[in-house]
């Protein structure tokens, strides 16, 4: 079951006009939200990021944060597994093509659920390979834009070249995967770049940090060059659907030992811990 623009129908039965601008022109924004033991994690945050995304493309929330709630709480009842992944987008509705926004229209809601498909065991035992790529996308990929035709093609090199992810490097410097950030380690320092108008800002970044403050682990959030990127002993990207994931070999060359390290091992075991918390019903922060 999915939702449609106030109604709650199968997916087969899901249509939208040819006209919407989501599909003329890619005018519209998304969200990810991971969903374990059925209850959606960060919510808050993904609802803040959100309405960052739609501020961006000066387009209304057609809902309150308590309306959201509500819809995914049905989305998630309406369909299988405890642990899922929302999808929710919402486009600047339909009308006569022209490019700039039309008078009077309502915007296209739509939501869905996925099983939520987190990477299995053996990959974060033996890591996974990536490769960079120079990052050409637009200035604004703070907003969660649907309009993702250079993530798509970016994204596609890795999987051409049997690699997990595509590191994106600009003007010599890291800004984050083609669907995740990334964090590096050197000499136990956890490393990743800041959030700015060149990158998503994660709800998996913001998790990983809150939980080095916790637990101590020295981190520095600063630009870091392609120079460490590639020298750094530790490669590890964050996303919704993939957590914490080791990075062993950038463009065909070993990262440190080639195996995922003690950085990964303990930022991972803390994100499973606080993971078990919050389904639990305990504190949002991880602090
Ligand atoms: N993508 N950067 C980009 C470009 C992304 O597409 C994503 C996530 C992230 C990680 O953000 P978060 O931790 O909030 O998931 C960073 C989602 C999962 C997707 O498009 O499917």
């Amino acid at each position: 079951m999915i939702y449609l623009n106030g109604k709650f129908v199968p997916i087969e039965q899901a249509y939208i006009p040819v006209l919407d601008r989501g599909f003329i022109f890619g005018d519209g924004v998304y969200e990810v939200i991971p969903v374990y033991s059925r209850k959606p994690f960060r919510l808050a945050n993904h609802l803040q990021r959100l309405q960052h995304s739609l501020d961006g493309i000066r387009l209304k929330n057609p809902h309150t944060d308590e309306q959201w709630q509500d819809l995914l709480v049905q989305i998630i009842a309406a369909n299988e597994g405890d642990d899922q992944y929302l999808y929710l987008h919402i486009t600047r509705g339909v009308a006569k093509r022209d490019h700039a926004f039309p008078a009077g229209i309502a915007p296209t809601v739509f939501i869905m659920s996925n099983p939520l498909l987190t990477p299995p065991q053996e990959l974060l035992l033996t890591g996974v390979p990536a490769i960079t790529a120079q990052d050409n996308r637009w200035g604004r990929c703070d907003i969660k834009a649907i309009s993702l035709l250079p993530n798509v093609l970016l994204r596609q090199l890795a999987v051409d070249s049997g690699a997990m992810e595509t590191v994106l490097l600009r003007e010599g410097f890291l800004t984050e995967g083609a669907a995740s950030n990334i964090f590096i380690s050197k000499n136990n320092v956890l490393l990743t770049p800041p959030k700015s108008h060149l990158m998503l800002p994660g709800i998996t970044y913001d998790v990983v940090l809150e939980l080095a403050q916790a637990h101590a682990i020295p981190y520095e959030v600063r630009a870091i060059s392609e120079e460490e990127l590639r020298t750094a002993d530790e490669v590890l990207l964050t996303s919704s659907t993939k957590e914490i994931m080791p990075i062993v070999s950038l463009d065909g060359k070993l990262i440190g030992d080639g195996k995922p390290g003690l950085m990964f091992k303990q930022l991972n075991q803390f994100y499973q811990q606080y993971k078990a918390v919050t389904m639990r019903g305990g504190n949002a922060a991880a602090v």
